[in-house]
């Protein structure tokens, strides 16, 4: 007898619109967003600034909620509901200026009322992970911004969250400190093969970190094109500069500059 692996999360975004209201107009920001988002997948949302990815992430994470359409997990609908799972990782890190390390990545499980034993030691479990061991009684200031974003990574994967959202988490850092935690969020998920969902800019970072990407259309955010990336893992920067790596930069960024199919 063979003993069934139990399916992971499957999300699925079910005719997504959102508007928000503006100076007396609407303003539409989503418009009909279906999309079905596997289990251990490496999803990115490619587009134009403005197309509406970090409100479609946040749709997913329950801090906002879409006007048309709902958010399903596993067959229930979660549209709407916080805590559920999801972590998110942010741009601009948003990690608490008052705590050290060490209490920013237990924070979750603070809230969700671990042990301090517990959650300090689990703490220390993914602070370790993301090599900052040396620097978990420091103060966010005392981080560079690579440091800071790794903390904000250990934060999420502290509470062992099924899907990990993560909006555009490397746009405020250097390129050579981009490519850095690439590799490690590259390595972290080879071990934890958690479902990421990913929002950047990057066409690069896109092509080298994907399952798929979603290419979204200037806004109202609209699927222009879902990709499958064809590259086998696990990957290394090599890849940056094979020929057909560059062959389908250039396609995509075509794609991007003429916001169509091609
Ligand atoms: N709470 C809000 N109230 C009103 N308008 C909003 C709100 N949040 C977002 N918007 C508008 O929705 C549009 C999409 O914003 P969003 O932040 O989702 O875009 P984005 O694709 O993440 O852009 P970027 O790549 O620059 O981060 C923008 O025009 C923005 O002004
Ligand atoms: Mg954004």
């Amino acid at each position: 007898m063979t003993i069934a692996k139990p399916a992971g999360p499957k999300l699925e975004v079910r005719g997504v619109s959102k508007a928000y209201g503006r100076d007396g107009a609407v303003l539409s920001v989503l418009d009909d967003i279906s999309l079905v988002v596997s289990e251990q997948e490496f999803l990115v949302l490619l587009g134009p600034s403005g197309c509406g990815k970090s409100t479609l992430l946040r749709i997913l994470d329950g801090i906002d909620t879409p006007n048309v359409g709902s958010v399903v997990l596993d067959g229930k609908d979660v549209t709407g509901t916080t805590g559920n799972g999801r972590a998110m990782v942010f741009q601009s890190f948003e990690l608490f200026a008052w705590r050290t390390v060490l209490n920013n990545v237990a924070f979750g499980l603070e809230v969700a009322g671990v042990s301090k034993v517990s959650r300090l030691q689990t703490a220390r479990q993914y602070i370790d992970m993301v090599g900052l061991t040396s620097f978990q009684n420091a103060y966010p200031h005392q981080l560079s911004g690579g440091m800071q974003q790794r903390v904000g990574i250990a934060r999420a994967l502290a509470i062992n969250p099924s899907i990990l959202l993560m909006d555009e988490p490397y746009g405020a850092l250097d390129v050579q400190t981009r490519d850095l935690l690439q590799d490690e969020l590259l390595n972290i998920w080879e071990k934890q093969r958690k479902t990421v969902i990913f929002v950047t800019h990057s066409i690069e970072e896109a092509l080298y970190l994907a399952d798929r990407i979603v290419v979204v259309s200037p806004r109202p955010g609209r699927i222009q094109q879902i990709i499958d990336v064809p590259f086998a893992r696990p990957r290394s920067a090599e890849i940056k500069s094979d020929p057909a790596f560059l062959e389908l930069r250039r396609e995509i960024w075509q794609m991007l500059k003429l916001g169509v199919k091609v």
